[in-house]
């Protein structure tokens, strides 16, 4: 199936030569963002928040106002039609309908893609469950980029959440390629990173080693991302106190580290940085935070009124297949086609990746 528009699915639907000349218009609109002021006067962004957010809706929102556009949407959805249970297809055609570029965040993997499949302008995936976060993965790159003068050859640690954390998902797909970089795992054994993302890595010849001890890794880390445990992934309280509070930065182990490391975390954060590391010239989260809206802004610059089409499905349905996956969207909507890539023996859901076996 083929959307009349060009969306931001996942980053990786696009070549590396795209995101770098979206990093390099994300620097130069930091540097002189008055030249930009009027860019989108008389555009309209709708934001569509099924899940709490502060600073991935609030930096879109700030990015349409900076280019001169105006902002309508949600943050909760309780106080839209959808808690009268309107479904996802219609709560997105209407308002795909009513504004040029949409922004949606959802709790279902996969629901971007399907928006995309009947909406009426161009949608950015604001982060679909634990599947991807690629806006954040390109505040991600243009800190990096910035802060390291380079995106390959570097030793990446990714710590925490890794089995749910789409920002680390998102991010690991691609720093795979770029060369030369290597990957530390930094993870217990219950969080450790899905094996699809694994595959990706090797697929791309990536080099990757699973660790447990932070303090073994630090001294061989350029880049340290921390993650919060997502308490709102896990089945049970129990299971999410059993991970908490595992890997906690702090000054100490921050001794460990090279003197240039640097120390991202998409945040929120909870306790997985202690307050004290914020005064290290090495802790650039709130930077990196404060770089989405440049980035931002040059997503939507290149976005808007793109009416390239963009084919998202390429795969086939087969008779009495499901997802496995109990939050992919297509177990919640039911008109979606089940869409799946054959790959051997095995299919893989066309919305949230997940791999299963054929009978
Ligand atoms: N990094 C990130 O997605 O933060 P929010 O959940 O606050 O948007």
């Amino acid at each position: 199936m083929i959307s009349k528009f060009q969306n931001l699915i996942d980053l990786n639907d696009y070549p590396v030569s795209w995101w770098d000349e979206l990093i390099e218009l994300g620097k130069k609109i930091k540097k002189n963002p008055e030249e930009y002021a009027h860019k989108c006067d008389g555009k309209i962004m709708g934001t569509l928040f099924y899940e709490p957010s502060t600073r991935t809706q609030m930096s879109f929102q700030t990015a349409m106002l900076r280019l001169g556009g105006r902002v309508i949407g949600f943050d909760n959805p309780e106080t839209s039609s959808v808690a009268k249970g309107e479904n996802l297809k219609d709560t997105t055609k209407i308002v795909s309908s009513y504004a040029d570029i949409m922004v949606m965040r959802n709790p279902l993997e996969g629901s971007a893609k399907a928006a995309a499949l009947t909406a009426d302008c161009p949608i950015i995936n604001a982060g679909d469950g634990k599947h991807l976060h690629p806006t954040q993965t390109l505040t991600d790159l243009l800190t990096l980029s910035e802060k390291k003068g380079r995106l390959g050859g570097l030793t990446v640690g990714v710590c925490g959440d890794l089995i749910n954390g789409r920002t680390v998902h998102s991010l690991l797909k691609a720093l795979s390629c770029y060369p030369d970089n290597t990957f530390v795992l930094i993870s217990t054994k219950e969080l450790r990173l899905p094996s699809y993302i694994k595959s990706i890595l090797k697929a791309t010849n990536s080099k990757y080693i699973e660790v447990e001890s932070l303090e073994e890794a630090m001294p061989m880390l350029d880049v340290l991302y921390m993650t919060r445990i997502q308490k709102e992934r896990f089945a049970s309280e129990i299971e999410y106190l059993s991970q908490k509070d595992i890997y906690i930065l702090d000054n100490r182990k921050l001794s460990l580290a090279k003197k240039d490391l640097i120390v991202l975390h998409p945040l929120p954060r909870v306790d997985e940085i202690a307050v004290e590391v914020d005064d290290d010239p090495r802790a650039l989260y709130f930077e990196q935070a404060k770089n989405g809206v440049f980035i931002r802004m040059a997503l939507v610059l290149t976005m808007i009124g793109n009416t390239n089409p963009q084919v998202l499905l390429k795969g086939k349905t087969h008779a009495g297949v499901c997802c496995k996956n109990p939050k992919c969207i297509t177990n919640h909507e039911q008109y979606l086609p089940k869409n799946f890539i054959g790959n051997g023996d095995t299919l893989e859901c066309e919305y949230c990746d997940e791999r299963l076996l054929r009978e």
